[in-house]
């Protein structure tokens, strides 16, 4: 851990007890301090207890986090008046979360999306991974890090507030080899970003590939479709895939496709195009290859909903990000005060490697190795209409 003992002793007797069981995601702009209060959220099947912290900034931005799966559970956004309103999807409790979660709000670990019927060689030993998508192995598993009990510890740095996330990962979990030590710091500042950063180390070869996989609706309402939503993704290829959403290892261009956001259009003009990658994918659901493939911190993605007027920017180290348009949800799962989350009512932009790097020599690496340190930031800004954008 990176925090001075002083600093972890502040930020305990900053951290005040009071419960935060009302459901309080409608508000107005700020005025308040950067503040984090805790409670209980409820009991895993084992009897520990999972906890939900609320961050508060002065800006007027609030999000709620539990420690299970560092999931996410609210977080409000202004629009172009100033209303800050929830724009995530979940459920109200813990139970929502242990009975069914399409990785609503969560940590997605050791990787984010797809490996190839579950198998990867590595200095020469071929690893096999637990499948839980169809044939392939998907976002870390049947027990990946959306559904374990993570160490948190809250703090405050002035006016900015946030939350470490530690969670060891056992040598063999999920078929993956050497113990991996990982933090994830989520870090939400008064000017409406949160900054996610995610470190890790291993004792062992193995891929790491960690994302954030909240599900927004910019509309505030979050049971209305996406579909009039506007992205702008600073891509000009996407990795296509096969039937089993396996990229083919190909980077092509996104010019002529359904795939090109290069300028903002509304996730509705093509998202049912005749097209056989758009019917692989249901709709969207793929990696986009950034411009930028560096490991600058630079905008990969800008989405705006024109009738809240909000938008939300998407800076990354990543190379790639996954755009996924909930096209997997169909109205069955009821969340928050009762929304039911239809087809197409929230959408996933997952900032990554591309996915099945291990079986892609050709895909930036995503292997790390001992003595080195796995580290890479993603910040989500929210701005508005009115701000000149
Ligand atoms: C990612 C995947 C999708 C789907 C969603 C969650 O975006 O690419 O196929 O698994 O997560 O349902």
């Amino acid at each position: 851990m990176r925090r001075s003992s002083l600093f972890l002793i502040l930020s305990v007797l900053l951290m005040s007890c009071s419960a935060t069981s009302d459901n309080a995601s409608n508000s107005s702009a700020g005025g308040g301090e950067a503040a984090i209060t805790s409670s209980i959220f409820g009991s895993m099947p084992d009897g520990r207890d999972a906890m939900l912290f609320r961050l508060t900034s002065p800006s007027g931005m609030m999000m709620e986090v539990t420690n299970y799966g560092g999931i996410i559970t609210r977080w409000t956004a202004p629009n172009r008046d100033g209303t800050y309103d929830d724009v995530v999807l979940g459920y109200d409790n813990l139970d929502g979360y242990l009975k069914e979660n399409p990785y609503f709000g969560a940590i997605i670990g050791r990787y984010g999306n797809r490996i190839g019927a579950g198998r990867f060689e590595l200095d020469g030993e071929t690893y096999t991974l637990a499948t839980n998508n169809d044939a392939n192995h998907l976002h870390g598993g049947i027990v990946g890090f959306d559904k374990v009990l993570w160490g948190a510890e809250p703090f405050t740095e002035g006016e900015t507030v946030g939350i470490v996330f530690t969670y060891t990962s056992p040598n063999g979990e999920e078929g993956y080899p050497g113990n991996l030590s990982v933090m994830v710091t989520y870090r939400m500042s008064p000017d409406n970003k949160v900054e996610f950063t995610y470190e890790a180390m291993t004792d062992k070869a193995t891929p790491v590939n960690l994302t954030q996989h909240s599900y927004f609706n910019l509309a505030g309402t979050s049971s209305d479709s996406i579909l009039d939503h506007e992205l702008m993704i600073m891509a000009d290829h996407f990795t296509p895939i096969d039937s089993g959403l396996i990229p083919t290892g190909v980077l092509q261009p996104v010019v002529g496709t359904p795939f090109d956001f290069t300028t903002a259009t509304a996730i509705s003009s093509h998202i049912d195009a005749d097209d056989e990658q758009i019917a692989f994918g249901l709709g969207y659901d793929h990696n986009w290859v950034l411009r930028d493939g560096s490991e600058e911190m630079k905008l990969a993605a800008r989405m705006y909903e024109p009738t809240s007027g909000r938008i939300m920017e998407v800076h990354t180290q990543e190379p790639g990000i996954q755009f996924y348009a909930g096209n997997f949800l169909d109205g069955t799962i009821t969340g928050k005060s009762g929304a039911v989350y239809e087809y197409r009512s929230g959408f996933c932009l997952e900032t990554q490697h591309f996915p099945d790097s291990p079986n892609k020599p050709e895909f930036p690496t995503t292997i790390l190795r001992p003595g080195e340190t796995y580290s890479t930031m993603t910040t989500f800004s929210f701005l508005t209409d009115g701000m000149g954008s």
